[in-house]
């Protein structure tokens, strides 16, 4: 039977429309693409100009909105790289919905323009949008936090003192609640190319029915299809309305993480579970893409250089894959089979993936090598987990990206690293994991220094007094 016939169940239904809240206001749309990026709708259809597009694919922040969450959470996200259909059952405020009293300027307006933080037009609504969902969430004015808040956002002409200023004005500023999303609770389906399911089962069914058509979690890959290459993907499956995709369980044992978490909310449990990974996912994109982006995603776009598999591999990650047949458990291990090839069969879905907490005598360590510290995706990207006895390193799982087609551990280090017990020195084993190539992130040999020197600052790291190891000489 062919693909076409296989695609037919649909026809039949009407198309929804996309409804969500725009700056307070109800919006109904149809005929438009739900493959439109927000960004192209607001300034192209909706005249509201005042959200910019500076790189239009999701690093420069020009074009930040607020997506407020129905729990009331204010999260920035970039306009630019995220689909119309995205937005269904959403609430967004843009910088034109920002208002003070009477119609005055927003607080936060306020502080920018006291604080002589409003340089070229171009960026600062971006600015005032993260300096709003930065105020909403009643975060401290630390320097550490503020970076953080403006990572997503950047000013090329060097201005980010006065913006810090206003950051520090607006901190923890009472923000008025945001109008509730509208609340959608059958599956939707806008000019038949994007389905939203709400079920699992939907979600299965369409997987078959639809063999043509990508998943989509929160489009911070995707997305570039429709904004920097303008040729958004024909037909979507939206994944982040099922609620076996967004849970997170968690026991004594192990976290169990559904594959359309985002990071935003991914990250508190994993932090806590894992403390390296707080400065590893703070370097993860920016907050505008954590708002969106899921770990799902970053698996299922099998880069050699995404930032989880290393981290996933080193603690020891099964995923479930599920679909209409049934589900089976996979090791991470196993899942990349070679560059961007996945052991995903076409009819299956990432439901969720699980890790072992971390037992006594345990550590965890990740580590990230790119050209720029923030918003930047890695040359090389590493993650250990070591159980250490009696001042000994009794196991140890170690898995590296960008040295080779796909993120892998590194047998042959740990096979040495467990039988001589010397960290920094069982990197003359990397040659015998890796090959890594030529790109223009860094040379091979670039690549395999800088690997063996993540093992020396591991040795380091080990070697602090918390960790009772005998220490190497470096
Ligand atoms: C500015 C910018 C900065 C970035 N920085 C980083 C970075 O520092 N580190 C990093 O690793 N990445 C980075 N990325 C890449 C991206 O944010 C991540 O890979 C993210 O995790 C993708 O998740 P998503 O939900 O947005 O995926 P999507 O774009 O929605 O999907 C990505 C792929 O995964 C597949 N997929 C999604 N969900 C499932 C599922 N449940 N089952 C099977 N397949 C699925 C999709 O079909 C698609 O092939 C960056 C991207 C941008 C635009
Ligand atoms: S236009 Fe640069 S992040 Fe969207
Ligand atoms: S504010 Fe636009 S470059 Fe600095």
């Amino acid at each position: 039977m062919g693909c076409a016939s296989l695609q037919r169940p649909y026809p039949a239904r009407m198309a929804d429309r996309i409804r969500f809240s725009l700056n307070d206001r109800p919006v109904e749309l149809s005929g438009v693409s739900p493959m439109t990026t927000l960004l192209d709708w607001l300034r192209d259809h909706r005249g509201l100009k005042g959200t910019k597009e500076g790189c239009a694919e999701g690093d420069c922040g020009a074009c930040t909105v607020v997506l407020e969450r129905a729990d009331g959470r204010r999260e920035a996200m970039n306009s630019c790289i995220v689909l119309l259909g995205q937005v269904d059952s959403q609430a967004v405020r843009t910088v034109e919905g920002l208002l003070g009293p009477g119609g005055a300027p927003h607080a936060v307006q306020v502080a920018m323009a006291d604080s002589d933080a409003t340089q070229c037009g171009f960026c600062t609504p971006g600015f005032v949008m993260s300096a709003y969902a930065f105020a909403a969430g009643g975060e401290k004015a630390d320097p550490e936090t503020i970076h953080d808040a403006l990572a997503g956002n950047l000013c090329r002409c060097t201005g980010y003192r006065p913006i810090v200023e206003a950051m520090t004005r607006v901190a923890g500023l009472a923000i008025e609640p945001a109008s509730p999303p509208p609340r959608r609770t059958a599956a939707a389906v806008f000019e038949e190319n994007f389905h939203a399911p709400r079920t699992l089962a939907e979600l299965l069914k369409l997987r078959v029915e639809r063999r043509g058509a990508v998943l989509l979690a929160g489009a911070t890959d995707l997305g570039l299809l429709a904004s920097r290459s303008r040729k958004p993907p024909r037909s979507v499956i939206h994944v982040a309305h099922v609620p076996e995709l967004t849970a997170i369980a968690e026991d004594k044992e192990q976290i169990t993480i559904g594959a359309a978490v985002t990071y935003a909310d991914a990250m508190p449990v994993l932090i806590a579970a894992y403390p390296a990974l707080k400065t590893y996912l703070a370097r993860l994109g920016s907050r505008q893409i954590r708002t969106l982006g899921t770990i799902g995603g970053n698996i299922g776009t099998a880069s050699p250089i995404g930032d989880m598999p290393p981290v996933l591999l080193a603690l020891e990650a099964k995923l479930l894959l599920v679909s209409t047949r049934g589900a089976r458990e996979l090791a991470l291990d196993d899942f990349f089979v070679g560059y961007r090839k996945t052991a995903l069969a076409a009819d299956e879905v990432i439901q969720s993936l699980s890790m072992p907490k971390l037992w006594p005598g345990e550590v965890f360590f990740c580590d990230k090598i790119s050209k720029r510290r923030d918003q930047d995706i890695s040359t090389v990207a590493a993650g250990y987990r070591l159980r250490i006895k009696n001042g000994k390193i009794e196991d140890v799982r170690m898995a590296f990206g960008g040295m080779a087609a796909i993120p892998k551990r590194a047998h042959h280090v740990e096979a040495l690293l467990l039988k001589d017990g010397l960290i920094a020195a069982s990197a003359s084993a990397l040659p015998l994991d890796f090959e890594p190539i030529d790109d223009w992130r860094g040379t091979g040999a670039y690549r395999m220094k800088v690997a063996a020197n993540l093992l020396r600052r591991l040795a380091v790291r080990i070697a602090e007094p918390e960790f009772p190891v005998e220490v190497e000489a470096l």
